[in-house]
């Protein structure tokens, strides 16, 4: 058993999720940003690569006040789990993210000190020997209650989770600016599939502000 996941992310016209330097770039506008905090306001739970982390240092709270105390009336946390996906315990611990209702989920190969000064900070959860089991670590997260997780990023998150079959939908806003790069992010990198490509479903497209937003459902890869 495992939580309901959905990726949300937003990409240039040119399939780009940032740019070579790997810096964050400001894609979508203020109606996808609404959008985007509704989606986390929703969720119970939301998980990034560590690789976000160290280029972005995101917090991943909820942006509006009133997003956040319609949770509250609802007898939930202000804001959702905020989980880190990092092996080797590399979350800097002064990261945004850290602090309360945050997890950070690491292998058996993660340094102790690593993750002995990650404990101070946050929850540090082993799960997997050399990288970090995604199945488990959803499994995990379902036992304590977590039944929708948002997947902010990055590329190489979103291709492990893919490729393990472990995603039900996909959100992504396509910007109106193009960023170009052959080392810049996608949507989706990692080792990429070279047959038996993952099927969608397209669920929904529609004008959002300036871009587009797409919504598929994912079927899963022909056998
Ligand atoms: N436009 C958007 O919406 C958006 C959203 C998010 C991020 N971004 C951009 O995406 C870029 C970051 O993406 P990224 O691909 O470099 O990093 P990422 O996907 O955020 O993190 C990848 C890292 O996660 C760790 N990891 C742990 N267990 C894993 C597993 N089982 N499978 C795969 N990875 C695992 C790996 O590091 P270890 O081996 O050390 O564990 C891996 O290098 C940044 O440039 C950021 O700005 C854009």
């Amino acid at each position: 058993m495992r939580p309901y996941v959905f990726i949300n992310s937003a990409m240039s016209a040119d399939g780009k999720i940032s740019t070579v330097a790997r810096e964050q770039v400001r894609i979508s506008g203020k109606e996808d940003l609404q959008r985007v905090d509704e989606l986390k306001a929703d969720a119970d739970a939301i998980m990034v690569g560590v690789g976000t982390v160290l280029a972005d240092d995101p917090k991943l709270t909820v942006k509006s006040a009133a997003l956040k105390r319609n949770r509250v009336a609802q007898g939930r946390s202000e804001d959702p789990l905020r989980i880190v996906v990092d092996s080797k315990a590399r979350t800097p611990v002064t990261a945004a993210i850290l602090g309360r209702n945050a997890l950070v989920a690491v292998a058996q190969q993660a340094p102790c000190d690593r993750v002995e000064a990650l404990s101070k900070k946050v929850e540090v959860l082993v799960v997997g020997k050399s990288k970090v089991d995604l199945a488990k670590l959803l499994a995990n997260l379902k036992d304590r209650g977590v039944n929708s997780v948002l997947v902010e990023g990055g590329a190489t998150l979103n291709f492990a989770l893919l490729e393990l079959g472990l995603v039900d939908e996909v959100y992504t806003y396509v910007g109106d600016i193009i960023i170009g790069g052959s080392a810049a992010p996608t949507l989706v990198d990692g080792a990429g599939l070279t047959s038996h490509f993952i099927n969608l479903k397209l669920q929904d497209a529609s004008q959002l502000g300036k871009g587009v937003l797409i919504r598929w459902a994912v079927l899963g890869r022909p056998l």
